[in-house]
């Protein structure tokens, strides 16, 4: 296995390079990509950035020049759900771009000649990132498997949260990056998982918690559960 780990921002993925053995640099494509070995695993870090296309070229780049076999995002989130409460994590079982809609030509959230609105993650890897978030979490702090929506927003509004909930019932959380690395994935053939723990609610008060989350609980959770996963 060789390991491509993405965050959005360096707050997600705070501790991983500094625990990553024997590192080297390399600069592309305005992104530096860190490769070495995290507790044995041959790994790749590098913050994609915000958003579908900047997480989309990453993943892509992390194949295509670094060999990656597999890819995690590890980040944050808004809870789309009245039972994923912040602190928790979500796992993707599927995501979806939520902002996708080529009706009338395809079915509304429907990626064009895939034939699919939900991408499936690779069973085997998220199996392992849910039982090793399991054992990082403490107190009454909950694993959730689920559908993730990403789109290139960043939602900080009920109504807004509740007509997206309508359309994807399933929804847990909404993010910005996880559905476009699973496109990547799905059309490159890389197993891959998306893990976020949830810093707000996607309410009217989602910039104040996330940027507060953000600051001091997100980095601890990303260190924490990759170094349970690359132990398991
Ligand atoms: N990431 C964290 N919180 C979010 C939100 N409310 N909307 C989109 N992406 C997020």
């Amino acid at each position: 296995m060789r390991l491509g780990i993405i965050s959005a921002l360096a707050e997600e993925q705070q501790g991983l390079l500094e625990a990553m053995e024997s590192p080297y640099k390399l600069i592309h494509g305005k992104r530096e990509y860190t490769a070495g070995k995290l507790w044995k695993i041959d790994s790749v870090a590098v913050l994609s950035r915000i958003g579908k296309v900047a997480a989309a070229v990453t993943a892509a780049t992390l194949v295509e020049k670094f060999d990656v076999t597999h890819i995690i995002f590890t980040g944050v989130a808004g809870s789309a759900d009245l039972g994923v409460r912040v602190g928790d994590v979500v796992v993707a079982d599927s995501l979806a771009q939520h902002d996708f809609d080529a009706s009338p030509l395809f079915p509304r959230f429907e990626i064009p000649l895939t034939g699919l609105s939900h991408m499936p993650v690779d069973r085997e890897l998220s199996l392992k990132l849910s039982l090793a978030t399991r054992e990082f979490l403490q107190n009454d702090a909950q694993v959730h498997r689920g559908l993730i929506g990403s789109g290139d927003q960043f939602i900080k509004d009920k109504a807004h949260l509740m007509s997206l909930k309508e359309a994807l019932p399933d929804l847990l959380a909404v993010e910005m990056e996880g559905a476009a690395v699973a496109q990547v994935c799905h059309e490159l053939g890389v197993p891959f998982a998306i893990m976020r723990t949830i810093s707000d609610n996607a309410n009217e008060e989602a910039a104040t918690d996330f940027m507060q989350f953000v600051q001091t609980v997100a980095s601890r959770y990303a260190f924490g559960i990759i170094q349970n996963f690359c132990k398991s």
